[in-house]
């Protein structure tokens, strides 16, 4: 999709939007043709609308027989016009053109605009290639958007930063759309092998680098913990490892970024029953995020370090799975009473964790991981809980989020509750019990990021959606992407 600026509008216009303010005089709208405006107003006084907040109206107008879809949005007041609201206005704009099926759409709008122009272009991009994501490929007759440009038709005093915005808007759509894609497809597709060649791919596509380490080269590491989760599956694990360094500085800190990759959980041993396994091929959005991110901060050239590592496998029964009771050694020597084969993930995150601050050196920790169903039960699909040992990353994570308008909310990591990780047989036990799951599940992380700043978001709630709302559509969200990606822009 084309998004472009557009001082005047031509004579024709196949699809107008409006996006306005509320009880907004539509002769102020600037560049609107009179004859439409006319035509607004008279629609407007019949059916008594008010540009309300998210309000939508939307109908045809024929002129020397040629048709005008007009499209009004209501805007509410622009004082109010905060990143999430406008978002959700280009989303509901958007939709309604891709549902009228409109090919080119000329955007106005009559308010004063508290956006920066940059950050408008960003804003505008960002929302209008993320509402026209849908995941259609195995659909015989996919509906598909048809919508291929949206011209702002706008005198701005600085096209040059609206122009920049709207590159950058596209950077984090793109990188979360793909993120979108790996997490939206089944287990059959994506797997640890072939998780690893799409990740290859995207490297190679956006030039950040990329080592993949298969079964053996696993073992000599000794990431027990990693190996016993995915030995019960015929499909190999892989550990993939993604670095870019755009800081040349030899002093410049080198951020971890630690994804869940379960391409499959089935439970294991432990097993889940069908309804709480049907998504659960989406166990791999942490991995996604990881590699959407490593491809929108190539792609924006930040001056920053950063590894991104996943350890891809997939949690399955057979002979050879793990069992419920099983003690193993994680990488770093702790012991680990496994007394739920289900919560497989932190075994996995452990040993990548212990992995990349022992052999790459990372100085500090982001995991990002569908940990526990206790993070959907107390946050719901919206906010993604959020645990630190670090107050200024906190922050920095904070701000982000109201920049991507991705939710979050912090938990503690309550001391106290390290006694119900404790094993009489281990050093640990890989899970606290039915209360509190989040918060023992982040404790147990705790004790593998040796004292490094570090901070872990659990998406198990936030990464699929079941309808399509604002700028979602049914299924993966991409959660992540935009966060991490800004919050290394802070850390820049
Ligand atoms: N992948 C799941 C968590 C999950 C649940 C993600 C629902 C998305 C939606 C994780 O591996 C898991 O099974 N966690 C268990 C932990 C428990 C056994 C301590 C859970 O949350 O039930
Ligand atoms: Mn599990
Ligand atoms: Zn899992």
């Amino acid at each position: 999709m084309k998004i472009d600026l557009l001082h005047k509008p031509t004579e024709y216009m196949e699809t107008v939007i409006i996006l306005q303010e509320e009880n907004g005089d539509i002769d102020k709208v600037e560049y609107l043709p009179e004859y439409l405006q006319n035509a607004i107003n008279i629609v407007v006084k019949q059916d008594d609308f008010h540009f309300k907040y998210s309000s939508l109206k939307s109908f045809p107008f024929i002129r020397s027989r040629k048709r005008t879809n007009i499209i009004l949005c209501g805007i509410g007041n622009p004082k109010e016009l905060d990143n999430d609201r406008f978002r959700n206005l280009i989303a509901i704009s958007v939709r309604e053109a891709i549902k009228i099926e409109a090919k080119e759409a000329y955007l106005f709008t009559g308010f004063k605009n508290p956006l920066s122009e940059l950050h408008f272009g960003h804003m505008l991009a960002e929302a209008a290639l993320l509402t026209e994501y849908r995941f259609n490929k195995y659909l015989s007759e996919p509906k598909s958007s048809s919508l291929q440009a949206i011209h702002l038709a706008m005198d701005l005093k600085n096209p040059h930063m609206f122009n920049r915005g709207v590159l950058e808007g596209r950077i984090f759509a793109e990188a979360t759309n793909l993120s979108r894609d790996l997490v939206n497809e089944p287990a059959n597709v994506i797997y640890p092998e072939s998780l690893a060649e799409v990740a290859k791919k995207v490297a190679l596509k956006y030039g950040f680098s990329i080592e993949v380490f298969g079964l053996d080269k696993i073992k000599r590491l000794k990431m027990e913990a990693f190996l016993a989760v995915g030995k019960g599956s015929k499909k190999e694990p892989r550990l993939i490892l993604m670095s870019y360094r755009g800081n040349p500085d030899p002093k410049a800190n080198t951020i971890g970024l630690i994804g869940k990759g379960l391409t499959y959980d089935s439970g294991g041993y432990c097993l889940k029953n069908c309804q709480g396994m049907v998504n659960m091929k989406n166990d791999m959005s942490g991995a996604a995020a990881v590699i959407g991110t490593m491809a929108a901060i190539t792609n924006l050239k930040l001056k920053v370090n950063v590894l991104g590592i996943v350890a891809a496998c997939e949690n399955m029964i057979s002979g050879s799975a793990y069992h419920a009771g099983d003690i193993i050694r994680s990488m770093s020597g702790k012991t680990i009473e496994v007394v739920n084969t289900d919560a497989e993930g932190r075994l996995t995150l452990i040993d990548a964790i212990h992995y990349a601050i022992s052999r790459e050196h990372i100085d500090e920790v982001i995991d990002i991981a569908t940990l526990t169903g206790a993070a959907a039960s107390t946050f719901g699909n919206q906010i993604s809980a959020v645990l630190t040992n670090n107050e200024a990353l906190l922050n920095k994570i904070q701000s982000a989020s109201e920049f991507s308008g991705e939710k979050i909310w912090q938990l503690p990591l309550y001391e106290p509750y390290k006694e119900l990780i404790t094993s009489e047989i281990a050093d640990l036990k890989n899970t606290g019990g039915p209360f509190a799951g989040t918060i023992t599940s982040a404790l147990f992380l705790q004790e593998f990021v040796a004292g490094k700043p570090w901070i872990h978001l659990d998406i198990a709630g936030t990464a699929l959606r079941d309808k399509e709302q604002g700028i979602y559509s049914y299924g993966a969200t991409g959660v992540g992407v935009r966060l991490l990606t800004q919050l290394l822009r802070e850390l820049e």
